[in-house]
């Protein structure tokens, strides 16, 4: 059974605030369950990275250990891995993307007069375009009024036909659901819902090499195992990944007798789905608002994501667009590309690990000064697109 709201009380903060505008704040909403650790769940299957490895342009993204974010977080070392340049584009989606399309081809009669169909905002729509434009098919992707003129003309740039939807991310992904019934469309959607979930865990799958990546990223620093991995949650599919990824390989303790990662997922504070779901122990829409997080401002996890998360992630906390923009510079001054979303996950360890309250936190994440903690930057400030109008929540389909 689920526990809620397990942040034990600290009279003073183990740790300094940072530098960013979180220190004179009160605590942030934040959601822990420690026994997630324990919780096992089977292997994600292995052969996305190999097709991954094969594609023009491949490489690993790389993994920075900037000097001094270690001191400033209260633990041993730090490593940043770092999306601003994957396969061609500012962001890590074209993982899922990629993967999902590839199958998904292999798997029709006919593929050469499919449209691929999508809802984005913005960076899961321009991976599916650009990947349409290179397999010479059609693509339609719709976006919702808040997301940025420049995030749409990045699709539209890839050959894609883009049409804006009044509302908001969820009601976008309904109407590229609509979409995708005419013949020869298909949708390639990064959420899932009641009978729509083969394409986002397929999704989730290719999402798979970038903690691949991580693991003999880590070995060849020198470094243990994580004990802290912190995601950016839009709709919960990477942070999916990061539950299929480290509760498969790394199920009780190690062979080195090292503790399982703990799993530290980030939000919007207007758009904290997963926060929500958590608390209330079941998958919940929240009324989304507006936010330079543009890729995480979603209103409704994936029903496919929903199971993982609730058994599998340690601790979700939400913040607010001035620690992402103070994280955003910060890395920016380390020499590290970071958009709003991917600097998301230092705020959030920032808001985690330091502050008021931080030794329950700490404490319920089980880091001390000799962990390890990967911060998963999913895109490069090149992605960064501020929404612009406020979205009102809508059921998805
Ligand atoms: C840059 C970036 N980071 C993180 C996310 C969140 O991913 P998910 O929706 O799978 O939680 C997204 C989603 O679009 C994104 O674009």
């Amino acid at each position: 059974m689920m526990e809620h709201e397990t942040s034990p009380v600290a009279d003073s903060p183990a740790f300094p605030s940072s530098s960013s505008a979180r220190s004179s704040l009160p605590r942030p909403p934040w959601f822990a369950r420690p026994a997630a650790r324990s919780w096992t769940c089977a292997p994600p299957p292995a052969d996305a990275h190999a097709f991954h490895a094969a594609l023009p342009g491949y490489t690993p993204t790389a993994l920075h250990e900037p000097p001094t974010l270690a001191a400033e977080l209260g633990v041993a070392r730090v490593f940043v891995k770092d999306e601003s340049e994957r396969l061609g584009l500012p962001a890590f989606k074209a993982l899922g993307a990629s993967w999902a399309i590839h199958r998904v081809l292999a798997a029709a009669s006919d593929d050469r007069r499919l449209c691929l169909v999508t809802a984005t905002d913005g960076n899961h729509g321009r991976a599916v375009a650009k990947m349409a434009r290179q397999l010479g098919l059609r693509a339609h992707v719709f976006v919702p009024e808040g997301v940025h003129p420049a995030a749409a003309a990045a699709i539209a740039g890839e050959g894609a036909e883009v049409t804006t939807v009044a509302g908001s991310y969820d009601a976008a992904v309904r109407r590229a659901a609509d979409a995708a019934g005419a013949p020869d469309a298909v949708l390639i959607q990064d959420m899932a819902w009641d009978g729509y979930e083969e394409v986002p865990a397929l999704i989730v799958e290719g999402y798979a090499t970038l903690f691949s990546e991580v693991d003999a990223q880590l070995a060849a620093a020198g470094a243990p195992s994580p004990s802290l991995v912190v995601v950016p949650v839009g709709v919960g599919s990477l942070a999916q990944a990061a539950v299929a990824h480290y509760r498969s390989r790394r199920s009780v303790t190690t062979a080195a007798g090292e503790a399982p990662a703990a799993l530290l997922s980030v939000e919007p504070e207007v758009a904290a789905c997963v926060l929500g779901s958590l608390r209330a122990g079941r998958p919940t829409s929240v009324e989304t608002g507006v936010t330079t997080m543009a890729g995480l401002n979603c209103g409704t996890p994936s029903t496919l994501a929903w199971p993982a998360l609730r058994d599998g992630l340690d601790a979700a906390i939400a913040i607010r667009d001035a620690d992402s923009a103070a994280a955003m510079r910060d890395l920016a001054d380390l020499g590290v590309s970071s958009g709003p979303c991917g600097a998301a996950s230092l705020a959030g360890a920032r808001a985690a690990l330091t502050g008021e309250g931080s030794a329950g936190r700490r404490a319920a994440l089980d880091i001390g000064a000799a962990s390890t903690v990967v911060l998963i930057s999913t895109e490069g400030a090149a992605a960064a697109t501020p929404s612009e109008a406020p979205q009102a929540r809508e059921d998805p389909v």
